[in-house]
């Protein structure tokens, strides 16, 4: 029979929490939102990094559906940074075979950036070369209960099961996560990828996402590359 226990190959998903771009900004005394630009900057640079790495998904937090708390003013800037970023950068991954998905709940975010994501999510087919999942809005409470409703509605009762929920989360077209990767020195997961990262293996790494480069990157995936993943046997 075949062990559980796998000795670790590369991750075919990494999933990303984009935290530290205020603190990023404050320290060089900028606005918080020149740290916004600057990690939507090294989104497309680490995106660029994983395709030369043969990873084939990539997720990335980007707005949880608990920021709408922040300041009105950081929320727009947030915005129009990323509706800029999809139009100016989605292209250009493509070009290197990216493609995009949406993760999270449309309502409430701005029409303008809803057509920026669905512009890149629509884009020409792509070579395949990596999957970038957008979590945008994106709770994984909510996406637990947008699932169940989902199910309920299609799935009797005495058939729902882990495959069926699984199959209605955001994140259906794409494997579990194997590394989650949290950059910014906070140890949490702040309601990402709740059901999708039981088994994931965990990286937490001091270095602000402005900062968090390719060197970074790798040390994330060596220590990755050391674990024993035993998925509860033995
Ligand atoms: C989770 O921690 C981090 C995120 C959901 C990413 C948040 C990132 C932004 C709002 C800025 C992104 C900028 C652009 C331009 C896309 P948390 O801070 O939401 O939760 P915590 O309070 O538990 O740390």
């Amino acid at each position: 029979m075949k062990r559980q226990q796998e000795r670790t190959k590369a991750p075919q998903h990494v999933a990303f929490v984009m935290d530290g771009n205020g603190r990023w900004a404050t320290q060089r005394g900028l606005p918080r939102l020149a740290g916004h630009r600057s990690g939507l900057a090294n989104v497309t640079r680490i995106a660029e990094a994983l395709v030369e790495r043969h990873v084939s998904y990539m997720s990335m937090y980007m707005f949880s559906t608990e920021n709408w708390k922040r300041p009105k003013e950081e929320v727009v800037g947030i915005f129009e940074l990323l509706t800029e970023w999809l139009g100016d950068t989605g292209p250009r991954l493509q070009a290197r075979g990216v493609t995009f998905r949406h993760l999270g709940r449309r309502e409430p975010l701005p029409g303008s950036l809803l057509e920026a994501i669905d512009y890149v999510c629509e884009g020409p087919p792509a070579s395949g070369n990596l999957a970038l999942g957008l979590a945008i809005n994106y709770g994984g409470r909510a996406e637990i209960v947008d699932a169940l409703r989902s199910v309920l509605a299609t799935v009797q009762q005495q058939e729902i099961d882990e495959a069926a929920i699984a199959g209605a989360l955001y994140t259906a077209h794409m494997p579990y996560p194997d590394l989650l990767v949290r950059p910014g020195g906070e140890l949490r997961l702040s309601n990402y990828m709740l059901w999708q990262a039981a088994y994931a293996e965990l990286y937490f790494s001091p270095v602000l996402w402005p900062d968090f480069d390719e060197e970074e990157l790798d040390r994330s995936m060596n220590a990755y590359a050391t674990r024993h993943r035993r998925f509860g046997g033995l």
